[in-house]
């Protein structure tokens, strides 16, 4: 399906506290400027069936706890692994906070980038990660460059949000149009 606006679009999330699910509506209002509509799911209603109905997926994660990979998702590993992703477009983002867990920031989006992988999947929408300090994480791409999905940081960066999320919407846009052309 090369035209986003005509892909089936689904956006699945987990989150303990909220911030991810609000993120999440944040990228689903900003992709409907581009005509395209998301069906926003939490990970705990969803199924690997479900998922194998959508061109192009959206997973958000928070990490939790020193690395740790939130519950609900952590709870459907063995379902993402089962999930046929081969010839799916997917793209990740990731809530932490890279001030209190700067040696943790946003591992679990690393965790899901190779359960994604490993389903067969093409991960777009690597984001680059000038403008955050932060000691150690494993969303890092090989190069260091880049995290593998948009880090999203409510509790030191919220100011920057919005911002993120749009300038993230646009370039996953167009990556999927150079990803899917015929
Ligand atoms: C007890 C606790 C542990 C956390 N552990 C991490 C962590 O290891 N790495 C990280 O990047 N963020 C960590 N965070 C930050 C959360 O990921 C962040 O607050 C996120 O926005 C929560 O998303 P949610 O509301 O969707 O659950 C932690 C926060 C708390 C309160």
């Amino acid at each position: 399906m090369a035209d986003i606006t005509e892909a089936n679009v689904g956006l699945i999330f987990g989150t303990d506290t909220g911030n991810t699910e609000e993120v999440g509506e944040k990228i689903t209002t900003a992709l409907a400027a581009h005509g395209v509509i998301v069906e926003m799911i939490n990970v705990t209603d969803t199924s690997a069936e479900e998922i194998e109905g959508f061109d192009f997926i959206i997973m958000g994660i928070p990490t939790w706890d020193f690395g740790g990979i939130q519950e609900d998702w952590e709870e459907f590993e063995e379902q993402i692994l089962a999930t046929k992703l081969s010839g799916k477009t997917v793209a990740l983002y990731g809530l932490g906070d890279q001030r209190g867990y700067g040696f943790y920031f946003l591992d679990a989006v690393g965790w899901l980038h190779e359960r994604v992988l490993k389903a067969g999947a093409s991960v777009i929408g690597y984001w680059p990660t000038k403008g955050y300090d932060f000691d150690e994480s494993l969303a890092l791409n090989e190069a260091r460059t880049h995290f593998v999905g948009l880090g999203i940081d409510e509790d030191q960066q919220f100011e920057l949000t919005d911002e993120r999320v749009d300038a993230w919407v646009n370039q996953v846009v167009a990556e999927y149009a150079s990803a899917n052309a015929a």
